[in-house]
């Protein structure tokens, strides 16, 4: 069993409002993909650890990454998520059958036992899985001028989060077939498919750094597990 780690790190964190894209925001001193990658380095499991950025990246090559020794490169990010996924899917030199877990840059407070403890509940699976958190709102479906038009059932329904774990060969079949507007994530490429992903409890923790008030909340966390060990 190989796994390796494919990390969408292309995005121009349009809704951060930064003059920098957000992966290369400062978070604790360091860029906020520093933390995304110092986590996926501690998952003994996971043998390469592939970013994907864009061409025209001014950014990445600022910073000094030897410390990563499992890290590649690929200058190959697209226009939308699931074309940056894609494009380094197919760029990264591994086997098709390897398990390919796909990791926003922009969730840096991932906790490595977690990845470990999903990679053992999927290996065996003829599909793969997603982490996830259930859904803890109650949740509202907006009419008109955002009055309430009526309250949604939240009973199963999840969060989805990364890392997302489908074999190589398998997620590159099913992004190239399915993509476009509604492929948000790779678990909804294989649903297109027909097949039904394993949801593996997340954490809250797990949060993806969109809005600016979500660096801080990131610094808090990342502190937290610090401080708490
Ligand atoms: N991403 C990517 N290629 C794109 C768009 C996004 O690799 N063309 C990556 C981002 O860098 C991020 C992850 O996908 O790590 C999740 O996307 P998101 O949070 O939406 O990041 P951005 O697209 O950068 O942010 P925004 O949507 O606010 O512009
Ligand atoms: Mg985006």
């Amino acid at each position: 069993m190989n796994c390796f780690a494919l990390v969408p790190a292309a995005g121009s964190g349009a809704r951060m409002g930064a003059a920098t894209p957000k992966q290369y925001l400062d978070l604790l001193g360091k860029p906020l993909i520093w933390h995304t990658l110092h986590a996926l380095s501690a998952v003994p499991e996971i043998a390469r650890i592939c970013v994907v950025i864009s061409a025209g990246d001014e950014w990445w090559d600022s910073y000094d990454w030897s410390a990563f020794d499992r890290l590649q490169v690929l200058r190959c990010g697209g226009t939308s998520r699931a074309e940056s996924v894609l494009n380094g899917l197919q760029a990264a030199e591994v086997d098709d059958a390897d398990w390919a877990l796909v990791h926003d840059a922009a969730r840096p407070c991932l906790d490595p036992h977690m990845v470990s403890a999903m990679i053992a509940e999927l290996q065996d699976d003829a599909v793969g899985g997603i982490l996830a958190v259930p859904v803890a709102d109650t949740l509202k479906r907006a009419g008109v001028c955002d009055r309430i038009a009526c309250t949604e059932s939240r009973d199963g329904l999840w969060q989805a989060q990364t890392p997302q774990m489908f074999r190589r060969g398998a997620l590159i079949d099913a992004i190239a077939a399915y993509i476009g507007p509604d492929i948000t994530d790779e678990a909804s490429a294989l649903e297109k498919q027909g097949h039904s992903p394993q949801l593996v409890m997340g954490s809250p923790w797990n949060i993806k750094v969109t809005y600016p008030q979500d660096l801080k909340l990131a610094a808090l966390i990342l502190h937290g597990a610090v401080v708490n060990g």
